[in-house]
């Protein structure tokens, strides 16, 4: 049997898989919920791994700030990031800040990605639906479910709520990779470098400032508008500022939805009752979304900093202090969830916190949840058989995670 660790949250061979992942995080939960990690390469921190100490990190934003250290990095990287960014991440994006200022940022977006917003983009999500859909269906039955279809399908979308080209996918998958995968092998711009690299965040820099130019000139109804032109407190939105939440609407929203597309197809296939229960009723389709959600939790962790002394299930967290909070160990706790490692999609899982929780609560969360529910009510239906054609690999990576290939066999009506 597997001797778990705190410190192997810092393992990505541990963490890049499910099965050892939530052996680790079981074991966690219910032997050191709230344990201190000191590892020489990495500035200690504490590790939370049970659902409601998570969620009321989450939501006490006023004592538990995103900045300065919101992701674990290593202390070298770190290093590396102050020099040449003068802050530990090296980007400040809105999951970088705390208020007032995260609130002025998020507030320019905010309207764009409420429910009302979202449904007006169902017709459009579902015609790419299809068209990935018929993808499959014009493969031959065979396909890496990942590289062929769930990375692309997300990422079509974000970019055209962004409204940038075709023709720009191939380098924003790329570049959106290199940031969330640094610490994969196959995933690497520089090998051996566990670092996010500058010529990935030099070329995001300059692709993006000739949008602002064309939309500053050229106005449209898209989201890459709404930020170039944005104001805050009166003034034209600061050109860094402008940078990241390009980043991070681009970046942050097709890694994950993909991830949950992908590991949910996996879970599908491991319990084909429940594929054949959702396939026979769309009424599920949100809930079923959500469970995924639950299931896969992609973002495995977010950090907060302590301003003040409080305890935690009898430890003293000092002022200063860094807690990593893990959501797909929330979204496993058997004191919230009844047979938590069971996909269930009749189950209303709607206390699931793979969005996060509190000010910081993931913008794109109702857009994410409809590319999913929209997705497997396209293909579902279609499908006469599917099975595994080949060993799933995943991510090894702690912060974004999922499969990065599963190839399948499958029979697909038109
Ligand atoms: C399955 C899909 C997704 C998952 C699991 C997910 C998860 C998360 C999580 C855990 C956070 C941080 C919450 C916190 O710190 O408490 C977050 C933030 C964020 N997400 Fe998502 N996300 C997903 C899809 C998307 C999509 C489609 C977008 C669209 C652009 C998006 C945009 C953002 C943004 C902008 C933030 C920063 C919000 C802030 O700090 O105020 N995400 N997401």
């Amino acid at each position: 049997m597997t001797q778990y660790k705190p410190a192997d949250v810092l393992n990505v061979k541990i963490m890049g898989n499910e099965q050892t992942m939530h052996g680790l995080f079981d074991h966690l939960r219910e032997h050191d919920p709230v344990a201190w990690v000191d590892d020489p390469e990495y500035h200690p921190f504490w590790t939370l791994s049970k659902y409601e100490d998570i969620k009321r990190v989450g939501s006490s934003n006023d004592k538990l700030l995103n900045a300065p250290r919101t992701v674990l990095l290593p202390i070298e990287v770190e290093d590396m990031l102050t020099a040449q960014f003068g802050n530990r991440n090296g980007l400040e994006t809105l999951i970088h800040m705390d208020k007032p200022k995260h609130l002025k940022l998020r507030r320019v977006t905010r309207d764009w990605f409420l429910p009302r917003s979202i449904a007006k983009l169902d017709a459009e999500v579902q015609t790419l639906c299809k068209e990935y859909v018929d993808r499959m269906r014009d493969m031959d039955g065979e396909c890496d479910f990942i590289k062929d279809i769930t990375l692309l399908y997300p990422l079509r979308i974000i970019m055209s709520i962004l409204g940038l080209p075709r023709q720009s996918e191939a380098t924003m998958l790329k570049l959106t990779q290199e940031i969330f995968g640094p610490s994969d092998p196959d995933l690497q711009r520089d090998p051996g470098s566990d670092d996010i690299s500058m010529g990935t965040l030099v070329e995001l820099g300059e692709y993006f400032t000739e949008i602002v130019e064309d939309r500053k000139k050229n106005p449209s109804d898209d989201l890459a508008t709404v930020l170039a032109n944005a104001e805050v407190d009166g003034q034209p939105m600061d050109k860094m500022d402008q940078m990241s939440y390009f980043i991070i609407t681009a970046t942050a929203g097709h890694d994950t939805t993909s991830s949950v597309l992908g590991a949910g197809m996996k879970a599908l296939l491991e319990n084909p009752g429940q594929m054949a229960l959702w396939r026979d009723n769309p009424d599920l389709d949100d809930g079923a979304s959500k469970e995924l959600m639950r299931y896969v939790s992609p973002v495995r962790h977010m950090m907060r900093t302590a301003t003040e002394d409080f305890e935690l299930r009898g430890k003293q967290i000092r002022a200063g202090d860094n807690l990593a909070i893990w959501f797909p160990a929330a979204n496993r706790d058997p004191e919230v969830f009844d047979r938590p490692h069971e996909l269930d999609i009749t189950r209303n899982p709607k206390q699931h916190i793979a969005f996060g929780y509190g000010e910081h609560m993931c913008l794109g969360m109702h857009l994410a949840v409809l590319e999913v529910a929209r997705f497997y009510r396209e293909l579902l239906p279609r499908l006469q058989g599917i099975e595994l054609a080949g060993e799933p690999q995943w991510i090894q990576a702690n912060f974004v995670g999922g499969l990065k290939s599963l190839p399948v066999r499958y029979q697909l009506r038109d």
